[in-house]
């Protein structure tokens, strides 16, 4: 019955938790490989979770990706969240418009009334340009803004799809299936035991700055992701939260 799989799942959520090495799961039902809608129900618990968590003149850094712009539904002018400022955790996501931090920002911050900062930038940038793009006083003030920022949402993406999604260069391609890439949060990429084998070349918070953040969201479902959230969760910091669905955890946990 209903209360023998919700408590089911609150167990699941524990011992999900346990074996990722931090404090607190949310598992939602279902698994999004096979019914899109879940992304909604993460969504859901992921606006709700910021809506509890947000103080006043907060700095929230999100990235982009379709899991988190599910929480843009269930985002409302309430009080907690009316005096946050969103900020792009990066640059853009090649032409995937609807999708990247950007629009995410802006979406967000029109749905509960708060502010928003955007940071325009073209992917992929050669070091020349990227070094030289990094001293303009316009992008300089974003980046020192990452060490304002008191709460992260993000995805996690599978590293394969992630770089097909971005379009990567064939050496990039190789260079991830080569050191056997699993999984991609915030423009890194990295291997089953965290170690980091790429990042691409665009402004973004760091993952240190990350760390410091005060809450961290992570959001990621479907059990084709369960490799890529295993192997993230050896560098995520301890107090992450993940809200992930059945289809992944039951990955993870039956390994
Ligand atoms: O960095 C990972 C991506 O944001 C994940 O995107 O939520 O659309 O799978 P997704």
């Amino acid at each position: 019955d209903v209360f023998q799989e919700l408590s089911g799942l609150l167990q699941k959520e524990k011992l999900l938790a346990k074996v990722l090495g931090i404090q607190k799961v949310i598992i939602v039902p279902g698994n999004l490989d096979e019914d899109a809608n879940i992304k909604h129900l993460i969504g859901k618990e992921a606006a709700s979770l910021l809506t509890e968590h947000a103080k006043k003149d907060d700095y929230v850094a999100i990235t982009g990706g379709s899991t988190v712009a599910a929480l843009t539904h269930f985002l409302e002018p309430v009080k907690s969240l009316d005096s946050l400022t969103f900020i792009a955790a990066r640059g853009s996501i090649g032409d995937e418009l609807d999708f990247q931090a950007n629009t995410l920002v802006s979406q967000f911050a029109s749905k509960c009334h708060a502010n928003s900062k955007t940071l325009y930038l073209p992917e992929h940038l050669s070091q020349t340009a990227y070094e030289t793009m990094m001293k303009e006083p316009i992008i300089k003030e974003i980046i020192d803004l990452y060490d304002e920022v008191r709460i992260v949402i993000h995805g996690i993406g599978n590293a394969k799809e992630m770089a097909e999604r971005r379009q990567s260069n064939p050496e990039i391609i190789s260079l991830l299936r080569d050191k056997q890439a699993v999984g991609e949060a915030f423009g890194y990429y990295f291997d089953e035991n965290g170690q980091i084998i790429h990042r691409i070349n665009t402004i973004g918070i760091q993952l240190e700055q990350v760390k410091q953040s005060r809450n961290i969201i992570a959001v990621a479902g479907g059990a084709n992701k369960a490799k890529a959230i295993q192997a993230y969760f050896n560098i995520a910091a301890k107090h992450t939260v993940l809200i992930t669905d059945e289809g992944a955890a039951n990955a993870i946990l039956n390994g």
